[in-house]
Formats: C-alpha cells, structure tokens, sequence
C-alpha cells in the first residue's frame, strides 16, 4: 500500500507578510499586521513587503504610486520594524514573484478562485469590469509567500481564506510534481484581540481604507486631536460595560472598543472588562482615547520624520529588495526545473 501522509517541510521557518500601498493606513492595519511584524523579526527570520503589484488590481495613480510604496515602507519602520533584522522591499522590485505566480495560476483551480469572499466583496456589482488581476490576486499571493517558502504568515483575520488558498496550492504543486515537503505549508498567525477590527461608527463592518467616512477609521497619520475627537464621536451603546465577554459579544460596538483597548494595551479583553465593567463610556471612552493617542501619535510622527528623508528610505527598500531576490531566486529556479522548462 502506498504511504499518502504528506513529508512535513523540513526547512527553517520564516515569516512572510505585506501591506497594499493603496491608501492610508488604520488601526486595524497597524493592530492586525504591522504589531505583529514588529514583534515576530525578533523570533524568526522575517520579510516584509510593500504589496504593490496587489495594488495594481484597482486602479493606482501612476503619479503616486512609488510615494504610497515610500508610505508603507516608513510606517513599518514606525511600528518598530527595523532594517538591520527583517528584510523590507517593494514587491514589483523582485521578479520572482510574478514569475512563480503565473506557475501557480496553472496549479491552482478555478472553483477555488471561486470561492474567494474577498473578490466578490471588491467586485461587487461590476464582476465583469473588474480586472483579471483583482480574481487571481490569492494566487499572486500564494506565490509572494512560498517564492520564500515562508512557514508563517501574520495577518488580520481577512487574509484567513487566501491562506487557506496558499496551503492548497502547496499541497498541490508538491503532490503534482512528486516533491511532498519541497513547500511549507503556511501557518497564518491571526490570533490577539487585534485580528479583526471594526468600524469605530458601525460595528457591524470591519475598518477599512475604502470606507468613505474618515470618521470610522484611526489613519495611523492623525494626530492627537483627530485621534481623540474620533474616540469620543465612536458610536457606542448606553449601557456600561459589561462583567463577561458573552455579554460583551452581543454588544459589537462595545465589543470593538474593547479589543481596541486590549489591543492597544497588550492585554486581553477579559482583563479589560476586569477594570471597566460597570463603568459607562463617559468614562471608557477617555481612557481609550488616552491610550489610543499615547501608543499612536509617536508612530504618525516617526512616519513623517522618516519621510522627510525619501532617500534613505530607498536605500532601505533597494537593500531589501536584493536580499529578498537572493532567496527568492532560488525557489523559482527549482520550480522551473520541476515543471521541466527548457534551459531549467
Ligand atoms: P491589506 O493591505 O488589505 O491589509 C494589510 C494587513 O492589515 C490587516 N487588516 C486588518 N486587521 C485587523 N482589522 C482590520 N480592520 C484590518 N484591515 C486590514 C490585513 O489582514 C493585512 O494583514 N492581501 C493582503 C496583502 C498581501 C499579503 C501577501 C499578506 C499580499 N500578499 C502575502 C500576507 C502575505 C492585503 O490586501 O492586505
């Protein structure tokens, strides 16, 4: 009988993630991915990339464009990531990407796609003027993580199914070309209380870039005072806060502020709800706009400095974007002889 347990990829672990260069950053942003980011260069070998290619699925001002890659890179210097332990580099500058990318649109199926929420979320009601990018963007992202062979993945709670999608994709190719263990199979890192944060005016919706209310978002760019004056207009419940997260869960707008203070605070929202139960928002909402200023104000202002010196800034993305070929070339060269091309 043949063994069909797939060999377990033996290979070191590393940590791959990325961010759209398609608009302002958020909180959500900043808690679902650039924390995390931060956190994990000190655990494992790590590569951060500015997702431009992505970007491209919808149209991007040709005029702006390289700028917003120069946004993204400083807010992740901002949120503490730092050059000299994780490699930081604009997607479109390492080739393998697309390259390894058109392999996996062969190896992926179209029921697959199909299913992607995220595509027919941006699609809406305009699927067939949507461009043929904006549909296999999971694949373009299967390959942006296994062209590293990266083991783990922090994102928000939204890039869940396209993870799922990438592990398919794995199993896939490794099944298909006889190679079982050759790539990882991704493990996303979503856990925390900042996987999934909502609109400050409906908690119903999740915070994002598109919303055309400013007022539902933190942008990591506001500064003390749009930071405070967006805590104090949350939309929010009468009732104070609650004693357990079963009562809180019913609650979403309450339920929002306080995974935004646990976030924030690096604790859990039942340590949260320990202090502030039984206290109304005319109290909480002080305190989380206090908190909210103190750990994000620092990061707008450290964006803007960093900024104002755009040459060093590509210096940074130019170094990353070598070392990041370094590795990714490789992988791709393996591929293109597993495929069996000519030259390979
Ligand atoms: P993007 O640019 O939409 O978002 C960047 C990161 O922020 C997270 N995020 C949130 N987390 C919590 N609450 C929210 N409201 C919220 N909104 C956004 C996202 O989950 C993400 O981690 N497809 C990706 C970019 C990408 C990528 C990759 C990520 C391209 N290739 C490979 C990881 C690995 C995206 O559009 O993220």
């Amino acid at each position: 009988m043949t063994d069909h347990t797939p060999v377990p990829y033996a290979g070191p672990t590393r940590v791959l993630s990325g961010v759209q260069p398609s608009g302002a950053l958020h909180l959500g942003n900043y808690l679902g991915a650039l924390v995390k980011f931060a956190r994990l260069q000190h655990e494992m070998d790590t590569f951060i990339f500015v997702a431009d290619l992505h970007a491209i699925t919808v149209w991007q001002d040709p005029a702006l464009l390289a700028q917003q890659t120069r946004e993204i890179a400083a807010a992740y210097l901002a949120a503490g990531l730092d050059p000299a332990k994780a490699t930081i580099f604009p997607q479109s500058a390492v080739r393998e990407h697309a390259e390894l990318a058109w392999i996996f649109q062969c190896v992926a199926r179209l029921g697959w796609l199909d299913r992607m929420t995220q595509f027919k979320e941006k699609s809406g009601k305009h699927k067939e003027r949507s461009s043929v990018g904006l549909y296999t963007y999971p694949v373009l992202q299967a390959a942006d993580i296994l062209v590293y062979k990266a083991t783990h993945v922090p994102v928000g709670e939204d890039q869940k199914q396209h993870l799922e999608l990438t592990r398919d994709i794995a199993g896939k190719f490794n099944h298909d070309f006889g190679v079982q263990g050759f790539f990882p199979q991704p493990e996303p890192l979503i856990q925390g209380p900042g996987a999934r944060i909502m609109s400050l005016r409906d908690g119903s919706a999740k915070m994002s870039k598109s919303d055309p209310s400013d007022y539902s978002r933190i942008n990591l760019t506001d500064d003390a005072d749009a930071i405070a004056a967006k805590v104090r207009k949350a939309r929010t419940d009468p009732e104070p806060l609650p004693e357990t997260l079963e009562e809180l869960g019913a609650r979403p707008e309450a339920d929002n502020l306080v995974g935004i203070f646990a976030a924030l605070a690096g604790r859990t929202k039942a340590e949260v709800l320990a202090e502030y139960a039984g206290k109304g928002f005319g109290t909480f909402k002080p305190a989380l706009a206090d908190l909210a200023v103190d750990k994000l104000a620092p990061v707008g202002e450290r964006m803007r400095s960093l900024l104002a010196d755009p040459a060093e800034i590509d210096r940074i993305l130019k170094a990353g974007a070598e070392r990041a070929s370094e590795v990714a070339a490789p992988t791709v060269a393996e591929v293109k002889k597993l495929v069996g091309f000519w030259g390979a």
